[in-house]
């Protein structure tokens, strides 16, 4: 006898690009966040005006008082999705004072605030990022419930090769390089480490910058893990600290790509036929404390869709230019949250959008 046909229940898990109709999405939580040990690796990208506070508060809470009003935009953020129709889910915060460390060295966490670093979905697969700063080595055990009901549901989970950390992934007298001259990055080819916000996934075409926490041996890896069904593009732009790509190069919908302009002098090729909107200057005020970041998380938006989009609320150059460009900007205070280091993208991971696996080139 035919066994009957049962349907399999769709995958819990699947986002191929930046616009598919969201459904699914992970909100960090910012809970417990941590001012890292010091380190060289964090003296590559802080903000010139940051390594004072770092290195006196290394091993400590960050402010009660930030922290508290950072909460407050993730839940207007969450509000703000669930209304829209999205599913939220949140990771499990973590004691980030409790010690780990592997052999040669030890230290203290960071948060959960940005899963978007940490958690690379592409398809129906989730990847754990192999992440090059020793205070964010544990940082996926927060999204560990959440992982392991993924793929009890059906979806790919995977993790990139466990780095050691070792002394030889860094360069200690790491020093800033002239204008002009070659970036110098603060990590080695010791061994892969990347972490997920330098990709951003256009379908097929998968956009990667080398950085100070992704090296040529992590891209490489992400390479031959994916196989022949994506392309990784790695691109190269005019950022001295660069971290996390999506300050830089954002495709909002299928021929639509917002630009960091002080960044990304020449266009990638294959953006060739795209409509190429430049990010208005940000107005973030001088004494907004941004512990980790540059002002320009003013383009780390999320898409719910091709038209809507999460944008701060007092943004006011970035919602008229939205609105000019034909987007519908879905506004959400986020300004105490930013000082943390980041914005809707980096705060989020979506985990299921509407759509299949194309090419938009
Ligand atoms: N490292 C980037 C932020 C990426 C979200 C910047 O500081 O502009």
């Amino acid at each position: 006898m035919t066994p009957p046909l049962v349907e399999k229940p769709p995958c819990p898990v699947n986002s191929f690009n930046e616009w598919d109709p969201l459904e699914e999405v992970i909100v960090g939580v910012v809970d417990g966040a941590t001012v890292p040990p010091s380190h060289i690796a964090l003296k590559a990208t802080l903000p010139d005006d940051q390594h004072d506070f770092f290195r006196k508060n290394a091993g400590k809470p960050f402010p009660p008082e930030q922290i508290a009003a950072a909460k407050k935009d993730l839940e207007e953020l969450v509000r703000l999705l669930e209304a829209e129709g999205v599913k939220v889910r949140r990771p499990e915060p973590i004691d980030q004072l409790k010690p780990f460390g592997a052999p040669g060295w030890t230290s203290t966490g960071l948060y959960a605030a940005m899963p978007r670093d940490v958690l690379l979905v592409i398809g129906n697969e989730i990847i754990e990022s192999p992440m090059a700063w020793r205070s964010r080595y544990m940082e996926t055990s927060p999204y560990r419930p959440l992982l392991k009901e993924y793929f009890r549901g059906g979806a790919k989970w995977s993790a990139g090769p466990k780095p050691e950390l070792r002394d030889g992934l860094y360069v200690y007298d790491w020093m800033e390089g002239k204008p002009g001259e070659p970036t110098r990055y603060v990590i080695t080819e010791f061994e892969p480490t990347f972490d997920a916000a330098d990709f951003i996934r256009c379908g097929r075409d998968i956009f990667a910058q080398k950085s100070n926490v992704t090296n040529d041996f992590g891209i490489e890896w992400l390479r031959r893990h994916l196989g022949d069904t994506y392309r990784i593009h790695v691109c190269e732009f005019d950022d001295p600290h660069p971290m996390h790509i999506d300050a830089t190069l954002v495709p909002l919908a299928p021929g639509k790509l917002l630009i960091n302009p002080d960044r990304v002098p020449k266009v990638p090729e294959l953006f060739k036929g795209w409509d190429v909107f430049k990010a208005p200057r940000p107005i973030m005020p001088a004494e907004h404390t941004l512990y980790m970041t540059s002002k320009w998380i003013n383009m780390n938006v999320i898409m719910l869709d091709e038209q809507r989009v999460v944008v701060e609320k007092s943004d006011e150059p970035m919602i008229s230019c939205f609105k000019k460009w034909g987007f519908k900007p879905l506004l959400c205070n986020f300004r105490n949250f930013n000082s943390f280091g980041g914005s809707f993208h980096c705060a989020t991971a979506d985990v299921r959008r509407r759509g299949t696996l194309q090419s938009y080139f």
